[in-house]
């Protein structure tokens, strides 16, 4: 039943066709499986038709199709799953759709490719509108294309109407040269359908039952046929192997940069600019060349991004700047600073005005508001409180070999440079530790944990040692394995 009281013939169903192989892929992955701009060729498709709040949506899976169904939007309202049986073509594909319909089934039945993901919601809701206001048996969507090269041409008789489809591939020379193309979108009054399936025969270069065949049968029995030409060529790309996809995915690219600079967001390179559909960004935000935003990346406002920084299922607070980074399902606090040159592994958790500088890698790890990891380090399975500083090169060994433990840091530790944290270890707040530390022992609170032997000077060395053959800077003279030249000269000069 359709909305506003209006009965069954607003009512609609929507054919999704996606059981092909997609051979010209190449590939192990089903063509329909394949992404762009982070969402499957497919999902594309049915984002679109759920747009359109049809009674039905018909997915049309063969090939690969545990996989195919396994991507779908289970919570897609009205999903039906039909098998495609050994009868190979998109026609019969369309016939198997039709009789899972309810059988009393009389609206319209609008027909998508599994392979045109960049078909707004628009551009299908004017298609049948006009489909509905001129009662037409079937509406195609056309394009005007300069390279038409491998979709069905559009044969039109001498008063300018739709005569039939043909296939490039059974397509006369003459035919070839015709620009107007099938984009494989179609609405049909389901009654006309009916009647035309079971009379579509094999007989073709490809030996397949072609949908498009329809279009020639209905207009021999008489049968009004529409086309509406699209206004965006690009709209109707069918994807076929992965040229058409990067040039899919770069066109889809450009309309989601746009949307976001339209929303208040500074994108300086649209170019070298990547956003997934699902991304959002606050107004006012930075976006600098280079950059990815992947996944369920969130960004707030007046946040800086980039250059060259790739966010996956990231949360980035308002005012943070984020420079050459790679994170992974990590949060950034308001304020905070990353990079340049960092890597954030899943769970790090940046907290406000909080930094992880230049060649820092952290993992599954919360740092307190305004705490710093600033240069050099590696942070692990690590928890640090507020307002302490790591020293330059502060690494968690947190692997022994087997299993993986916890290092905890209070607020307001120091760390020194070149510090081991041996986990699991526990630093109290306040704490300090000396240079070149290998903690291994728990540090209380307030107190100054040092582990590295007091200094030695040796007075005269390099004096007593003047002339010897290769002199001190050699490897070889400067002493036996594992004994610094320094550390017991006289010993060594009496041995
Ligand atoms: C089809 C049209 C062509 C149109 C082009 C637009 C036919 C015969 N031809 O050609 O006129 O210009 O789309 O992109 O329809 N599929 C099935 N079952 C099958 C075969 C295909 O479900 O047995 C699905 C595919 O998974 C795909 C869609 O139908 O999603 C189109 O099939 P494809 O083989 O890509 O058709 P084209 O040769 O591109
Ligand atoms: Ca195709």
């Amino acid at each position: 039943m359709g909305k506003n009281g209006r009965m069954t013939q607003q009512s609609l169903a929507v054919v999704v066709l996606a059981a092909g192989q997609g051979t010209r892929m190449r590939s192990a992955t089903p063509k329909v499986l394949h992404q762009i701009s982070g969402r499957t060729l497919i999902g594309h498709v049915l984002t679109t038709a759920r747009e359109l709040e049809p009674q039905h949506v018909v997915v049309v899976v063969r090939h690969e199709r545990d996989a195919v169904v396994a991507a779908l939007d289970e919570s897609t309202p009205g999903l039906i799953v039909v098998d495609q049986d050994e009868i190979p073509g998109t026609g019969r594909a369309v016939e198997l759709a039709l009789a899972a319909l309810p059988p009393g089934f009389d609206g319209d039945v609008a027909i998508l490719s599994g392979d045109v993901p960049l078909l707004g919601p628009a551009e299908l809701a004017a298609l049948l509108a006009g489909h509905r206001t001129s009662h037409a048996a079937a509406t195609l969507l056309t394009a005007a294309l300069a390279d038409a090269s491998g979709y069905g041409r559009i044969v039109r008789g001498a008063n300018g109407l739709v005569d039939r489809i043909v296939e490039h591939a059974d397509a006369s020379a003459e035919e070839l040269l015709i620009g107007e193309v099938n984009s494989g979108t179609y609405v049909f009054a389901a009654a006309a359908l009916r009647a035309a399936l079971p009379r579509i025969g094999a007989q073709n270069a490809q030996g397949e039952k072609y949908l498009t065949d329809a279009i020639g049968i209905l207009r021999a029995d008489g049968s009004p046929v529409a086309a509406t030409i699209a206004d965006d060529p690009a709209s109707v790309a069918g994807i076929n192997d992965r040229v058409q996809l990067a040039e899919a995915e770069r066109i889809l690219n450009a309309r989601i940069v746009r949307d976001h600079q339209r929303a208040g967001v500074t994108i300086r390179d649209p170019q070298t600019t990547w956003i997934e559909v699902d991304v959002t960004i606050g107004q006012d935000s930075e976006i600098l060349p280079g950059t990815r935003l992947r996944g369920a990346t969130t960004i707030g406002q007046n946040a800086i991004i980039g250059p060259d920084t790739t966010l996956t299922d990231t949360e980035v607070g308002d005012l943070a700047t984020v420079a050459r980074t790679d994170a992974t399902l990590a949060v950034i606090g308001t304020a905070a600073t990353v990079g340049p040159f960092a890597y954030l592994r899943p769970g790090t958790v940046l907290g406000a005005a909080g930094k992880i500088g230049t060649f820092v890698e952290t993992k599954n790890t919360t740092i307190g508001k305004g705490s710093k990891v600033p240069h050099l380090s590696y942070v692990g399975d690590t928890e640090i409180g507020e307002g302490s500083n790591l020293g330059a090169s502060t690494i968690t060994a947190n692997y022994d070999g087997v299993n993986k433990h916890r290092t905890k840091i209070g607020s307001h530790v120091h760390t020194g440079v070149h510090n081991s944290l041996v986990a699991p270890v526990e630093i109290g707040d306040d704490a300090t530790i000396g240079a070149g530390a290998v903690v291994r022992k728990d540090v209380p609170p307030g107190a100054l944990a040092v582990s590295v032997a007091p200094q030695r000077n040796v007075d005269g060395w390099a004096a007593r040692h003047a002339g010897e053959s290769g002199g001190v800077s050699s490897p070889e003279a400067a002493a036996p394995a594992g004994a610094a030249p320094a550390a017991d000269d006289a010993v060594a000069d009496g041995a």
